[in-house]
């Protein structure tokens, strides 16, 4: 509310025409129907070539405005103004817009690149904690999976990230996102279509979709707090097969997402547990199975992660069965 009235604030002071479409909060709001109503409102407002849609918001309004954006008069403009801290770190970059179909979210959508990121710290400053803290999984992310430099800084530095505010604090927000965005752009501009590298970034994504899926994507666990868990399974996975990150460097990993307050076992999660069954059918749903085996992203140490398509699902099975018997 505040941020939408700030934005054509200063639209109108620049002398720029706008019309605003407000949708909903919430998952739900990325649906045919609701893609529908944003491109009739889009279309009503007369949009031309030339013009702009602008994102105001999470990654939700993100996603569906970009896609909006995607196909209304064949592609339009768009500009991402994220205000989640996922959204700046991780939704807004790398171009992919999507609505999601009763088989599974986003599996409709384009890749569509915003003509500008706009990332206000500022904007973050009335975001619900428990959100910015499941946003800074993803920000954690990056530093496992490819930058131990930044994981060491991330460690030493979590807490000013999260009080924010103040200009000698806000330094150490902007430094998060900035790296982060710089290290997704990186990966994007390497492998837009993630035939390759861009899967780097699906780091604790696997286990994390199972167990986000098992919570019904509800409020249960949001998306970070699963991917935080995620990592950690992926940690300790990587640990007990020979020659990859040390039970010590797995360890630490663990220990940065537990210390900022981020589920990283499965006993973390509110509610009943969900079954090994339950888990291994999703497990398998979300990911290519090529001749039996799983593609996880792996981790050799902290700041290194590598894809490997030859787990075996039995492995795996054997694994999330010892973790679910832990309490
Ligand atoms: N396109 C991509 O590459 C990509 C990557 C990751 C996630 N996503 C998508 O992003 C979505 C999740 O995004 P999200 O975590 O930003 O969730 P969200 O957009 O649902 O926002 C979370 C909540 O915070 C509220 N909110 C947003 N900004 C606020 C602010 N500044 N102050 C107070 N409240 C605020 C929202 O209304 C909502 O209730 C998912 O749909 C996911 O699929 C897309
Ligand atoms: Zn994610």
């Amino acid at each position: 509310m505040w941020h939408r009235a700030t934005a054509e604030a200063a639209l109108a002071r620049a002398g720029v025409a706008s019309s605003r479409i407000i949708v909903a909060p919430g998952e739900a709001s990325k649906s045919y129907p609701v893609f529908e109503q944003v491109c009739e409102a889009v279309i009503g407002a007369r949009i031309e070539r030339g013009d702009l849609v602008i994102a105001l918001g999470g990654g939700v309004i993100g996603d569906l405005a970009g896609f909006v954006a995607a196909v209304v008069r064949r592609g339009l403009d768009y500009v991402q103004v994220p205000t989640t801290l996922l959204a700046d770190v991780d939704s807004s970059v790398g171009g992919k817009t999507a609505i999601d179909s009763a088989y599974g979210k986003n599996l409709v959508g384009a890749f569509h690149q915003p003509i500008l990121v706009l990332a206000d710290t500022a904007l973050l400053d009335t975001l619900p904690e428990r959100e910015f803290r499941s946003g800074y999984a993803e920000v954690a992310k990056y530093g496992l999976l490819g930058d131990a430099d930044f994981f060491t800084w991330l460690e030493a530095n979590w807490r000013e990230i999260f009080a924010g505010g103040g200009s000698s604090r806000s330094f150490a927000r902007e430094h998060a996102i900035a790296v982060s965005c710089r290290a997704k752009a990186a990966i994007v501009a390497r492998d837009e279509r993630e035939t390759g590298d861009r899967q780097l970034l699906n780091l604790g994504h696997t286990f994390g979709h199972a167990l986000e899926a098992a919570c019904g994507f509800s409020d249960r666990l949001l998306h970070g707090e699963a991917v935080a868990a995620g990592m950690a399974l992926a940690l300790e996975f990587s640990a007990r097969r020979q020659g990859l990150i040390g039970a010590a460097d797995a360890a630490r990993g663990i220990r940065h997402l537990a210390a900022v307050g981020l589920p990283t076992r499965i006993a973390d999660i509110a509610g009943p547990k969900p079954s090994l069954d339950e888990l291994m059918a999703l497990i398998a749903q979300d990911k290519k199975v090529k001749h039996g085996n799983l593609t996880f992203i792996l981790m050799r140490g902290i700041g290194s992660a590598f894809i490997e398509t030859g787990v075996e699902a039995r492995e795996v099975r054997a694994f999330l069965g010892e973790k679910l018997a832990e309490r």
